[in-house]
């Protein structure tokens, strides 16, 4: 007689939506399928993107001989984390930088910087509670809630019927927020919505936020360059906040705008009242760190802080963004003048409204059963689609799939 599996009380999990749409995809064999559905850049032949910047780098690194394989420290490579932090904070002019008491720490990717920064949070500092918009990056509850939080709540975001931020809701859901909860704000370029808060949205926000100082801010940078193609506006709101004075992380991501997706790099900056606690706290994330994966890895560091302590490399990089951003709204554009063409039920300024990476179309779930069933264009449920997945040899059969799906299935 076999003996009992230990693992036969083990239950199946639900899939990652994103990966299989993705895998769904793959398995398509139909000539004229298209993928829309993940968050990573593509060219106009519908490739994956090597920055030239970034092979220039991986030559150089290839040809240096004095570089070798030894351990990182525990919180990163710190030419990569200084460097990091300055492109987020814009370096010595930010008071927080100048007086010493804003850092970073190497991590693997935003994935990493969102998890240690919430353990962090959790076990140091007892938060419990988090709110993430609605909708959101669907990796933010589990991610806090594997960090230890076990309140997880939604703030409003989306209004549907305007296709555009719902500010009001949002700012009600700080107000009414429990002390002590962690508020994580998308930086900018917003996923899935493409939509972030106005200059003066922000300051309202930050005026609300100095009202409530048990309140802890989160951003989330994962897109800098791909919402207005520019890195400082678009380090806009996290810039303000350290110059209003507050506390705050502020978990980055280079996965997007290195096109260094499977390198794993990221960081996460801590802006702190004082400098003095800077060393403790740096311990403490030392402790998290080494028991999660002890050290991180070194090529995606070594890539990104050539880049960006290199003057020439980091417009050749700044370049590298623009190309990337210039696409994506051509695109846009694309996609709305097509649409408005075929006369399309409905309006599709919000196409070109939205920025960076996505467009929350606003496509239900029954459309999107269509679209992908009738015309194997493949996107996520909420609606949500990558912009770069789109060409101009694939512009007309996605408007044309849009066109079907919003004239035969009821919204
Ligand atoms: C909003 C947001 N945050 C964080 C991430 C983390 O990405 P990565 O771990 O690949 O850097 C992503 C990736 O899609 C994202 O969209």
């Amino acid at each position: 007689m076999s003996p009992t599996s230990l693992f036969s009380s083990v239950e199946q999990g639900p899939p990652i939506e994103v990966f299989a749409v993705n895998k769904a995809f793959l398995d398509d064999t139909h000539p004229a399928k298209v993928n829309l559905s993940v968050g990573a850049y593509r060219t106009e032949e519908c490739k994956p993107w090597v920055l030239p910047v970034v092979r220039d780098a991986e030559k150089r690194l290839a040809a240096d001989d004095s570089l070798n394989h030894e351990y990182l420290p525990v919180l990163g490579l710190e030419s990569f984390t200084q460097a990091a932090t300055s492109m987020l904070l814009g370096g010595s002019e930010c008071v927080a930088v100048a007086e010493g008491r804003a850092f970073g720490i190497q991590t693997l990717s935003g994935t990493g910087a969102l998890r240690v920064g919430a353990e962090f949070l959790h076990r140091q500092l007892g938060y419990q509670t988090f709110y993430y918009s609605n909708p959101t990056w669907e990796n933010h509850g589990l991610l806090f809630k594997n960090s230890g939080f076990t309140d997880a709540r939604t703030y409003r975001y989306w209004n549907a019927k305007t296709r555009s931020i719902d500010f009001d809701g949002m700012y009600e859901d700080f107000e009414n927020a429990p002390d002590k909860s962690v508020l994580i704000l998308h930086a900018c370029a917003h996923n899935p919505t493409g939509c972030d808060p106005t200059k003066e949205q922000w300051s309202k926000l930050a005026q609300l936020l100095k009202s409530r100082p048990s309140l802890f801010i989160f951003f989330d940078s994962a897109y800098q360059g791909f919402a207005s193609g520019d890195l400082e506006r678009d380090a806009y709101a996290v810039r303000y906040f350290a110059q209003e004075g507050f506390e705050f992380m502020c978990s980055q991501s280079f996965a997007k705008n290195f096109g260094l997706y499977n390198e794993r790099i990221g960081n996460l900056t801590l802006v702190l009242r004082n400098a003095s606690q800077v060393t403790p706290v740096k311990s403490q994330l030392t402790l998290i760190v080494r028991a999660m994966y002890s050290t991180p890895p070194n090529h995606g560091a070594r890539i990104v802080s050539l880049v960006l302590n290199d003057p020439t490399l980091y417009e050749q990089w700044k370049q590298c963004i623009q190309t990337m951003s210039s696409r994506i709204k051509q695109m846009r554009l694309g996609l709305r003048e097509r649409l408005e063409k075929l006369n399309t039920p409905g309006s599709w300024n919000h196409i070109t409204e939205q920025i960076g990476m996505f467009s929350y179309t606003g496509l239900n779930p029954d459309q999107v059963a269509h679209i992908v069933s009738q015309h194997h264009v493949y996107l996520l449920k909420s609606g949500r689609i990558n912009m770069c997945g789109l060409t101009t040899g694939n512009l007309d059969h996605v408007a044309n799939a849009i066109h079907d799906a919003v004239t035969k299935v009821p919204s």
